[in-house]
């Protein structure tokens, strides 16, 4: 293995690396041992599964067609895209931009927000608040949002010194109070926020609808965004829904906004856009706010591979896919009866705090003290051991890491892919409630 990866960049991991040679709907065949069942989709990315044919076939006749373009150029498969994603997104969100994954796609909904407020006339207005426990990707203003304490650790020193709010999270309240009848301290956390910087300074405020990669798939209480947006309406400030995870049907719905019929100003998206058969983000703002911007003449500049021809081609026919074979009303059958299952069977584990989510977005938190709360300790690795166990089993499940903030917190994601159907849902809770067995013994 280690000769595998003689030449590449940091592939240390906490489990065993794999060679994936091949890849055929939620299974991973890895090099010399038993195939896999991906119920992470990668990184939450695969969600029409792998290895369809009728992808592979388009991207050879497109990158025979057209293989690059200058991004202010248009092509016949950026229309078909455009055209599609304006029956997809949230009415009003018709102008799209194209980037090459989800943390440049977040870079661009963040200086898209700072432009528009500058050529309102308030170049003022340039703090984006966000949330502690978030995730908006792996660039420096994406991090500077981002509200998981380790991915920031090590560049805290040149991060955007940007206000953060506690999120809607009630299994670790901040203000230790319950749902009902908590007066939504974590919405008016945002208006008090305003009001302590002065609405005069904030352009954006930028949250994932249902946290991810750090919350482990946490959907809010649902008065929490009707009231966001009455907030941000109110301090005239853009709000950037973050579904570059929960987008493209994963929580059950096309966006997870629609849970809350939340029209938000900018939607930032990406993996699922095209399902890992090539790398793209996007984001979709609201028509009349670019109009404005263009009115002005204000210059966004692209990225050399933005509304790349062969990403755009793949995405417009992803979709075409997830609508054709009804893949967004699957995620949220097949959804339902795996978060029944999973609860059904681990609930009642030692180590299971909680077992929450929606569609095919799951997340379960470990705990070593369920009456307290209390996570593990960040040394013991819990949810790479957990992992590990699920591997050697033929499971593969996502880490979610972070989300005690300064006390650390484990947990694992499952978020298969949507082409699954009853017996992987079985495989699936068998797998995990045997490697949370295993891994449980070897910690007493
Ligand atoms: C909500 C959210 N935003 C942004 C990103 C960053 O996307 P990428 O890794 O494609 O840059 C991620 C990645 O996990 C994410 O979950």
């Amino acid at each position: 293995m280690a000769d595998d990866r003689h030449n590449a960049m940091f592939m240390e991991g906490p489990y065993e690396p794999l060679m994936i040679e091949r890849a055929e709907g939620p299974w991973l065949h890895p090099r010399g041992g038993t195939r896999i069942l991906d119920a992470a989709s990668g990184a939450v990315v695969v969600n029409i599964g792998q290895g369809r044919e009728e992808i592979a076939r388009l991207m050879a006749e497109e990158a025979a067609r057209v293989n690059y373009v200058l991004p202010i150029w248009n092509t016949p498969a950026r229309e078909r895209l455009c055209a599609r994603l304006a029956r997809w997104t949230p009415p009003g969100l018709n102008r799209f931009f194209f980037t090459s994954g989800g943390s440049e796609a977040v870079e661009a909904a963040i200086k898209f927000a700072l432009m528009y407020q500058k050529v309102k006339g308030h170049p003022g207005r340039k703090k984006i608040i966000s949330r502690w426990t978030s995730y908006h990707g792996n660039t420096l203003a994406a991090l500077s949002v981002g509200g998981n304490l380790n991915r920031r650790a090590d560049y805290e020193q040149v991060l955007f010194d940007w206000p953060h709010i506690p999120p809607s999270f009630c299994y670790r309240c901040p203000w230790d109070k319950s749902y009902p009848g908590c007066d939504l301290d974590c919405a008016q956390a945002l208006a008090a926020e305003i009001e302590r910087h002065g609405a005069d300074s904030i352009a954006a405020f930028i949250a994932e609808p249902m946290m991810g990669a750090t919350g482990g798939a946490v959907p809010p209480v649902k008065e929490y965004w009707p009231r966001i947006v009455e907030i941000c309406r109110r301090h005239e400030i853009l709000l950037i829904v973050d579904e570059v995870m929960t987008g493209f049907g994963r929580t059950g719905r096309r966006f997870a906004v629609e849970h809350w019929n939340v029209v938000p100003d900018v939607l930032v998206g990406g993996k699922g856009l095209t399902g890992g058969y090539m790398p793209m983000g996007m984001i979709a703002a609201r028509e009349d706010l670019v109009a404005e911007c263009e009115r002005l003449h204000a210059d966004f500049m692209f990225y050399t591979y933005s509304c790349h021809p062969l990403a755009c081609a793949v995405a417009d026919k992803v979709l075409e896919i997830m609508e054709r074979e009804r893949l967004v009303e699957h995620a949220a059958e097949i959804g339902a009866r795996l978060g029944a299952q999973l609860k059904e069977t681990l609930s009642g584990h030692p180590m299971v705090g909680d077992i929450r989510g929606t569609g095919l977005f799951w997340g379960i938190e470990l705990v070593r003290d369920r009456a307290a709360r209390t996570p593990y300790p960040p040394s013991r690795k819990v949810a790479a051991q957990v992992i590990g166990a699920a591997l050697k089993h033929g499971l593969f499940v996502y880490p979610t890491v972070g989300m005690a903030g300064k006390t650390g917190g484990d947990g694992v994601m499952v978020t298969p892919p949507f082409v699954i159907g009853d017996a992987e849902v079985d495989y699936i809770v068998r797998t995990l409630s045997g490697a949370f067995d295993e891994v449980y013994q070897a910690l007493q």
